[in-house]
Formats: C-alpha cells, sequence, structure tokens
C-alpha cells in the first residue's frame, strides 16, 4: 500500500509488484489499509502521520531512503520510506536487488543515503538521431530534427537509471544545437520531461552560449551585457512553466571550436553565472565543463601541455563560481583515455562545486565491440588522494563536496545508450552503465561487489557462470589496456579519426595536445616541474612526490609523467620496450582466453545472448592481434629493438595473401605498412569474384583456419574458403566497423574451426566484391586446432 499520492510513489508501487511477481512468482495486492501484514511505501511526513514513533536511525538526507519495519494500524509492516518520493523508488529498487541477490529481507532496518546531491547521465544525442560516440544505435530521444513521437524507450530508460539511483539526464549532445532552446522546440523537450516524471528523473539539457544571439533575437551572447542575461531569465522562466522540475544545464564552451566567454573576454565563471542566475529561482544548476583547451598547440613546444588546459583555466577562477554552479571535471587531464592520472583540478576547488565525468560509451576503450569493464579505472581515480589538504582527500570526497563542506557536488556519466534491444550494443556492456550508478550511489563499492551484483541479476546465480562474468569483467580493463596503450602512454588508437583502433601515429605533429612523443630513442611525455611541461605543479606536493622522480613513479602511469629510453628499466624489471611488447602479446593472449572461458558456458545460459557474446568476444580477440601487430611492429620499426622473446614481425604460421595464386586479385600496399601483414594485401576490383589458393604444407591433422581481412564499411563484401574446391566457410563482410579504408578500424578475423588438413591440400580464398568494399585479404594462419574445438 501506498500513503499519500503521487505519481511516483505510484510507480513504486507498480515496480514493486511487477519485480516480486517477476522473481518470486507471488502476485502483491493493492490495498488502501493495512489489516495485514503489507510492504507500505511512504513519505516519512505521511508515515509519522501513521505512527508518530518512528524515527530513523540516522538523519534521512534528499533521496535518501529507510527500509524497516513497524506496526502500521495493527499489522506488521515492511517499510520503505524517505523524505521524497524519489526516495521511495529507490528504495523499492533496493528491496528488489536484495530479494533478486537472495539477501535476507526479515527485519530490515536500514538506511541508504547517496553519497553525492546530483547523480546525472549525459547522452550526447543529436537531433537528427545520431548520437556523437553512441555505438549502440540512434538516439531513443530524437530524430528527424524532433522529439520520436513513441517514447517508449525513453521511458525505460528513465527506469533503468531509478532503479541505480540515478536522478538527472541531460538527453542533448554537448556540442548543443541552439534549436532546442527555441519556443517551438520546448514544448517537444516537455514531452521527454513527461516520461521522466514517473521514475523522479529529472530533464537537463546542454546549452550553447550564443543561444542568445543564434536562435533568440539578441545582437550578442556576452554574458556581462544585461541584455543577455535577460534573455537567460526569460528562456529559464519558460522552460520552467514548461518543465517545472527541470534539473538545469550542462555547458560546453571555449572547447574544439564551441562559442564561449573568450569571444567576449569573459571568463567561464562570467558565463556560468549569468545562466545560473536565470535558473537560481528555480531550484535548477548549472554544469560548466571544465573540458576546455586549445586544439591547435604548438607541438614543436616540448613546454606546452593540453594536461595543463583544465586546471590553468579553472583554478584562478575558484571562489567565482554562484552556488548553483558545478565544474564537470573529466576523471583525467587528457580525455577518456584509457589510463590517466585524476585530473588536478579535483584538487584545485576549495571554493566551488566539483562533479566528476566518467564516460560509460567505450570512446577510447573499444567501442562496446570489445569487452573493458570500466569499475576498475574509475574506482582507482575515486579513491585517489589529492591531498588537498592535510588530511585524507580522495576524489570521490571532493566531487561529493564533502572535503570543503560545499552545498552540492555530482558524478555525471556520458552513457549514450541507443536504440539497440540491449541499450549499448555489447551485452556485457550494461555492466559500465550499471556500475557507473552504484558508484554514484556509493562509491565505497568496490567493482568485485558491484560486478557480482550485476552479474547475478544479468544470468542468474549458477556458480560457473557468476565465477567466468565476474572474472572476465574484471580482468577486461587490464587486458585492453595491455594491447592498447600500456605504461601510461594512453590509448595508441586513431585520434584523428573514430578513436577505435589502432593509430599510433595520428596523436603526433598536430595540434590536438594528444601526444606521446615516441621517436626512435624515447617515449613519452615529459611533465615533470624539473624538465618537463610543469603539470605535475599542478599538484598538491603529495601527489607530485609520487611522480616527479622516474624512479619512483609507477610503470602504469610512467610514460604519461616521463620521457624515457626505451632501453629505460621499469620497477617489473623489464625494459620499456621489452614490457610494451610483451603487455600487446599478454593482451591479445588473454583476449583469446576469454573465448574459451565463455564456451564453457554453452547451455548454462540462453542461446541467445550466450551467442551474441561468444561472437563479439571472438571479435574482440581477432581485433586484439590487430593492435598487438600494429603497436609492435611500429615500435619495432621506430626503434629497431628486436623483441626478446622473438615474436615480434615473425609469424611463421602465416600465409600472406600477396605470396598466395591470385586470379582477379591484384597486390596493393598499405600505408602505413604496419596495417596489413608483411605491409601488402589484395584486392578484388573485378566484377567478378576473386580467388587466392595456396598449398597447406603441414602434416595432416585437424585445424583452426584464421582469415584475416579487411571489412570496409563502403560494401558488403563476400567470402568463402574451399578446401580441394569443397567449401568448408562462408561469410559477408558485413560488419558496420567506422572505416572505409584498409587499416587498424576495418582488419577482421574470421576463424574457421577444426577442419580437417591433409598435406599438400589446396586451400582457396575466394572474395566478392560489393560497392566500395573490394573484399581484401591480408593473410591466413593454421594452428592447430583448439581442445574446445569453438
Ligand atoms: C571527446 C570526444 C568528442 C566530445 C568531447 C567532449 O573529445 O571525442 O566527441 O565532444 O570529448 O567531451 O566534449
Amino acid at each position: 500500500m501506498i500513503l499519500g499520492k503521487s505519481v511516483v510513489l505510484t510507480t513504486a508501487q507498480k515496480e514493486l509488484i511487477r519485480g516480486v511477481k517477476g522473481m518470486l512468482g507471488t502476485t502483491l495486492r493493492t490495498v488502501p489499509s493495512p489489516s495485514e501484514p503489507a510492504i507500505v511505501l511512504a513519505t516519512f511526513v505521511e508515515l509519522q502521520k501513521e505512527n508518530a514513533g518512528l524515527t530513523p536511525p540516522q538523519e534521512l538526507r534528499k533521496d535518501s531512503f529507510w527500509l524497516t519495519h513497524a506496526k502500521l494500524r495493527g499489522a506488521d509492516c515492511v517499510v520503505i520510506t524517505s523524505p521524497s518520493d524519489r526516495g521511495v523508488i529507490y528504495g523499492v529498487f533496493a528491496l528488489l536487488r536484495k530479494i533478486s541477490l537472495g539477501e535476507d529481507v526479515h527485519n530490515l532496518d536500514e538506511v541508504q543515503q547517496p553519497y553525492a546531491p546530483l547523480r546525472w547521465v549525459n547522452q550526447w544525442d543529436n537531433l537528427d538521431g545520431h548520437i556523437e560516440r553512441g555505438y549502440a544505435g540512434p538516439s531513443i530521444f530524437f530524430e528527424n530534427g524532433h522529439v520520436r513521437a513513441d517514447l517508449q524507450r525513453a521511458h525505460d530508460y528513465a527506469r533503468i537509471l531509478a532503479s541505480i539511483g540515478i536522478n538527472g539526464c541531460a538527453v542533448n549532445n554537448v556540442n548543443a544545437n541552439p534549436k532546442l532552446l527555441t519556443d517551438e522546440f520546448l514544448p517537444e523537450l516537455a514531452r521527454i520531461a513527461g516520461v521522466f516524471r514517473p521514475w523522479g528523473l529529472q530533464l537537463a539539457l546542454s546549452i550553447d552560449l550564443s543561444s542568445p544571439k543564434s536562435v533568440g533575437d539578441r545582437d550578442t551572447f556576452d554574458p556581462l551585457d544585461a541584455r543577455v542575461g535577460e534573455w537567460w531569465k526569460q528562456k529559464a522562466d519558460q522552460i520552467y512553466r514548461l518543465i517545472p522540475d527541470f534539473a538545469g544545464f550542462v555547458m560546453k564552451a571555449d572547447s574544439e571550436g564551441r562559442p564561449g566567454p573568450a569571444s567576449y573576454g569573459r571568463t567561464p565563471a562570467d558565463a556560468a553565472n549569468v545562466i545560473a542566475r536565470a535558473v537560481k529561482p528555480h531550484g535548477g544548476v548549472v554544469f560548466y565543463r571544465a573540458f576546455v583547451y586549445d586544439h591547435h598547440l604548438d607541438w614543436r613546444n616540448l613546454k606546452n601541455d593540453r594536461a595543463r588546459a583544465a586546471y590553468d583555466i579553472f583554478h584562478p577562477l575558484d571562489g567565482k563560481f554562484d552556488e548553483n554552479v558545478l565544474i564537470q571535471i573529466k576523471y583525467g587531464p587528457i580525455d577518456f583515455q584509457v589510463r590517466e592520472p585524476a585530473s588536478p583540478l579535483f584538487g584545485g576547488l576549495s571554493r566551488t562545486n566539483e562533479a566528476i565525468e566518467l564516460q560509460i560509451t567505450q570512446e577510447y576503450t573499444g567501442q562496446q565491440r570489445h569487452l573493458c569493464f570500466l569499475a576498475p579505472l574509475w574506482k582507482d581515480i575515486l579513491d585517489f588522494d589529492m591531498h588537498a589538504t592535510d588530511g585524507s582527500t580522495p576524489v570521490k570526497h571532493l566531487v561529493a563536496g564533502h572535503v570543503f563542506d560545499r552545498p552540492t557536488g555530482g558524478f555525471v556519466g556520458v552513457a549514450n545508450v541507443g536504440m539497440d534491444t540491449n541499450w549499448m550494443r555489447h551485452p556485457l556492456a550494461l555492466a559500465n552503465l550499471y556500475a557507473f550508478g552504484r558508484l554514484a550511489w556509493n562509491p565505497n563499492l568496490t567493482p568485485g561487489q558491484i560486478v557480482d551484483e550485476w552479474t547475478r541479476q544479468t544470468f542468474g546465480d549458477d556458480p560457473a557462470v557468476v565465477q567466468i562474468v565476474d572474472r572476465m569483467q574484471l580482468t577486461s580493463w587490464r587486458t585492453y589496456e595491455d594491447y592498447t596503450g600500456p605504461l601510461g602512454v594512453g590509448t595508441l588508437t586513431n585520434i584523428l579519426g573514430p578513436h577505435y583502433g589502432p593509430g599510433p601515429e595520428s596523436s603526433e605533429n598536430n595540434g590536438w595536445g594528444q601526444w606521446h612523443r615516441a621517436d626512435h630513442q624515447g617515449v613519452g611525455m615529459d611533465r615533470t616541474v624539473a624538465t618537463g611541461t610543469g603539470f605535475l605543479g599542478q599538484y598538491s606536493a603529495a601527489v607530485q612526490k609520487l611522480y616527479e622522480n622516474v624512479a619512483d613513479c609507477p610503470d602504469d602511469l610512467l610514460l604519461f609523467f616521463h620521457h624515457v629510453a626505451y632501453t629505460h628499466v621499469l620497477h617489473s624489471g623489464k625494459t620499456v620496450i621489452q614490457s610494451m611488447y610483451d603487455s600487446h602479446y599478454a593482451g591479445a593472449e588473454a583476449a583469446e582466453q576469454n573465448v574459451t572461458q565463455w564456451e564453457q558456458l554453452r547451455g548454462k545460459i540462453d542461446d541467445e545472448r550466450y551467442l551474441e557474446v561468444l561472437g563479439r568476444l571472438r571479435y574482440q580477440a581477432g581485433h586484439a592481434i590487430v593492435w598487438r601487430d600494429v603497436i609492435c611492429d611500429w615500435l619495432l620499426g621506430l626503434t629497431g629493438i628486436p623483441d626478446a622473446e622473438g615474436r615480434v614481425g615473425q609469424h611463421p604460421d602465416r600465409i600472406e595473401a600477396e605470396d598466395m595464386q591470385q586470379q582477379g586479385y591484384t597486390q596493393v600496399d598499405i600505408t602505413p605498412a604496419y596495417f596489413a601483414s608483411g605491409g601488402k594485401a589484395i584486392s578484388c576490383s573485378a566484377a567478378q569474384p576473386c580467388s587466392a589458393s595456396f598449398h597447406f604444407k603441414g602434416n595432416s591433422g585437424t585445424y583452426d583456419l584464421d582469415v584475416q581481412y579487411f571489412d570496409l564499411k563502403t560494401g558488403v563484401a563476400r567470402f568463402s574458403v574451399l578446401v580441394n574446391s569443397l567449401p568448408v566457410d562462408e561469410w559477408q563482410a558485413n560488419d558496420d566497423l567506422p572505416s572505409a579504408k584498409p587499416d587498424g578500424d576495418t582488419s577482421t578475423r574470421r576463424t574457421i574451426p577444426a577442419v580437417a588438413l591433409r598435406s599438400g591440400d589446396e586451400i582457396t580464398i575466394r572474395g566478392t566484391p560489393d560497392g566500395g568494399d573490394p573484399a581484401m585479404l591480408d593473410y591466413v594462419a593454421i594452428h592447430k586446432a583448439q581442445e574446445s574445438g569453438h
């Protein structure tokens, strides 16, 4: 039963009934008054009208809840209460979570408080339905320049977010389209707010600072011009008339070409405050992003450093922002790399509210094609002690506002879910959204606890499933780091393109400032105070001490802070170059082992998800080899230092396509050469299918065949493999990989398991081009079949 009336409490009640029915098969009845044992949902004020004696064991802050039991009107009741309706929903989800995890729910007496008041997700959705850095289909909010007619998915998303305690969602790209703020568009946004509302989720918007001029009637957007202030005030009033529970704004300004206060010689504080004052009477907030930097830096100047930008710009403004402004700080000083130190700005603001920005969408970490569970990374950052005062000041305390007793603070996750049924593309990637919500609610949870909750709620309690999925998730970040960018060098991806496959040279010789400064002698950015960019000087003395001396700096961040010779010996005892080679091999090996581990779960989970994950893990294992080879070949070419283990550049099990007998195919040089084995591939530009053949020279037996080809997005080529003219496999190159060229994004492996081969057999690969995809082939590798036989 519910005490009091509200749409949120009604939602909470329905959700409880639905959850209990789904998990326990019991149908709860709704009753107006408890004459028998009941579950009571009520705000604390309503509850006290029934039983004035009830006192919670601790103060109940906003959004917190108390799960307890009490006698109400003579009946023994389970009680879920909170100062707000929204807290009751969170309490219901907490109870359901306990039931699903098999915890004892008798005699509950538990208060849970959220760690920080603001726990938001940002969606980078554009009005045309495309999502910037979104990997799971089109927007659930927008299509063709409007809010979608059918908002069922937005409703379902609000439910997901409520289940993990998220209370705000900015629905549009931080590279904001000012059209959202027009009189015509705002009523459309009110519809989204309407489907969020029953879940206690508040709508927020990303805004463009130039709006008063670009969509308003002002001839300026100077934040200090009174007419501009008036425009923002009227706009805010209008928004709140349509959306009374509107949460506030997110702002990206003077960053990557976005308009900002610098156009008028004004500061971020000037810009943030004028808007904050407009929403203040309505209880709204402004998240001003600290991701502000010059992307035209002179790379020849070794003192230049993009990592310095956020602190250099925002630290001097500490204390100048209004009380309802939060500075939204990416976890690291660069940009969501696979590993970065905590941003020094977390320790650089004591009179300003902060929020941490984490990236759930895996822009630099495999784009939800690769498994990469990010909670361990986030947790390292959240627990990192900035030594901002004499006491301990981990990032989580700072962003929650606890250290300097700030009025507010928050956690923001860039989520970018899409229309894909499973929201994130990779079925296992949803664990990242879950982990974000759980850490925002309670950053003292461990990644192990979080993933274990997720796995059991997602796949059930079978110990084999739980053990394998948990282990795969918990090791996946390190695995990904190992084959992409170890030792703090950054994700060695194509930073000028889609940020997906390997592209180690793209970081250099341009103004973007994601430099690793690899040359033939050494690698890494010298960010020391003594000889480098001075970035380390932005940290407290205690943090500087951890990193300033190359001898003390932990291996995992060495190349972020220091430029060292490849022969420099790490704490691990290995040289830098050998460690890099070894990491790339270890990472690729671990990705392969995930496939075999997962195969043990056949029959233990439903076929649909089993096969979907298996396909993705196989793809990842193949692409990890692409990463490994590109980076290792690049390093070998750059340094001339061979791999002590003799692996790099040596592939005795490969038959290069260019060495095969070809019909119709022509040989092409791939540039840079490291994108193809041997630097060459073959391409079919004929109208007919082309083919390439070779004779198997090994001993007779059963083998796995890996066919490495390029799957360009420009068409759907087809391949088939024949042994002595008999077909053994055929497939379409129909993935939507993010490139139209033969490169590290498109190089793809197809494994044909357990093929019986006799010495001398002729193996033929036939490629049929389609559109702009010329069925390019790189090599075939032949290995003894794996025990499991796939
Ligand atoms: C990254 C990302 C951009 C995004 C930007 C931001 O650079 O690649 O797509 O706009 O971050 O966070 O503003």
